[in-house]
């Protein structure tokens, strides 16, 4: 294709004013690709902070209700929750996670008893049960592939019974796609969707969502290397993707988000089908916490990294800063989330300030 010459080729026209900018954008953030991540606890009319995610909190079912219900007046499509289960509960096999009427099926169905409307996605792995904090059962320590699948295949029937619209399998276990379409389906919910996290990374950026979920840290062990994906690789989330939608996924997620833009760009361009790109734990801890500082400025950044997964192919996004990003989206002033808590104050002062200077220096 040939393309002007400076000077009668000026790109900073287009550039120049702000309805050209915004006329001329290629992609744009939309309510609309927002998924907000919820953390359950057991209890009444309670919540308490996770320590490294300013901002986000463990709630008790009737809060979570009421969560459920800002992720409706805010239009966010679905929401995907997660129990922290007490230790007491954990042991090495996640027998829990094969209860009907564990926190995450109660949980579930409130929530879709207060909105049914509302998208609700549900992970299925062993780790919120497990007291090694492993997605799968353990044995002379070696994560056991198949009989990990069955458990899995349980545990998703059951919220699917309880009325999960999205079963999201996060384990890594080979096969568990296929076997979950099929437990799916022989219980009657051939309707239900898996979103699968075809493409996940062995990360440190998932550091802060095990201290959410009480998983631990894995510490003095190789993590959960044996199962899921070398950060190293980019060939292999090609084939991991492919044997899932052949397993039947109706979506799948790229996960974590920024580190691993040029897969969900191979993602979405090899195979043109859904993609989800999840903007974990750490990756929201990190903006935050430089944010805090003054360092960088918290919403920009913020903005600046969801734009970035439209551009490379997103769909949709997981992403803790959902209900924020909303009421900006909506032209609501954003309330209750990190930057309302007293602590970042001084950091949005110093934010500000960095700003300013920012500008004076262009
Ligand atoms: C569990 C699971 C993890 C996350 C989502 N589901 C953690 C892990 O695999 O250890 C991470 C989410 C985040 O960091 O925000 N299988």
């Amino acid at each position: 294709m040939s393309r002007g010459q400076f000077p009668a080729t000026r790109m900073r026209r287009n550039r120049m004013k702000a309805f050209s900018r915004r006329m001329f954008a290629e992609t744009r953030l939309s309510v609309d690709d927002l998924i907000w991540p919820l953390f359950v606890i057991e209890g009444d009319d309670r919540s308490e902070a996770v320590t490294a995610m300013p901002g986000v909190m463990r709630h008790s079912i009737d809060r979570l209700v009421s969560a459920a219900g800002e992720a409706v007046r805010l239009n966010i499509p679905a929401i995907a929750i997660f129990p922290s289960i007490d230790a007491s509960l954990k042991d090495n096999d996640g027998t829990l996670a094969r209860d009907g009427d564990n926190l995450v099926c109660r949980a579930v169905r409130a929530v879709k008893a207060a909105h049914p409307g509302l998208g609700v996605i549900c992970d299925v792995a062993l780790d919120p049960f497990t007291d090694h904090g492993h997605d799968g059962i353990l044995v002379e320590g070696e994560i056991v592939n198949d009989a990990t699948v069955a458990v899995l295949c349980e545990q998703a029937v059951h919220q699917a019974h309880a009325g999960c619209d999205i079963i999201a399998p996060s384990d890594m276990m080979d096969g568990r796609v296929a076997a979950i379409r099929e437990a799916l389906d022989d219980a009657g919910h051939e309707n239900v969707q898996i979103m699968s996290y075809a493409a996940k990374y062995a990360s440190g950026f998932y550091g802060p969502f095990r201290d959410a979920v009480r998983a631990g840290s894995l510490a003095g062990s190789d993590g959960k290397s044996t199962y899921q994906m070398n950060p190293a690789n980019s060939d292999e989330a090609i084939h991991e993707i492919a044997l899932d939608l052949a397993e039947g996924a109706d979506s799948i997620i790229v996960k974590p988000g920024l580190p691993y833009l040029d897969i969900l760009f191979r993602a979405k361009s090899e195979f043109g089908v859904p993609c989800v790109a999840y903007q974990v734990s750490g990756e929201y801890a990190m903006i935050l916490a430089a944010g805090a500082k003054g360092w960088i400025d918290t919403d920009r950044a913020m903005m600046e990294s969801l734009a970035s997964f439209k551009r490379a192919g997103a769909d949709a996004i997981l992403t803790y800063f959902a209900p924020k990003v909303a009421q900006m989206l909506a032209g609501e002033t954003p309330k209750d989330q990190a930057n309302d808590q007293a602590g970042d104050q001084a950091g949005d002062q110093a934010g500000d300030q960095a700003k300013d200077q920012a500008n004076n220096a262009t």
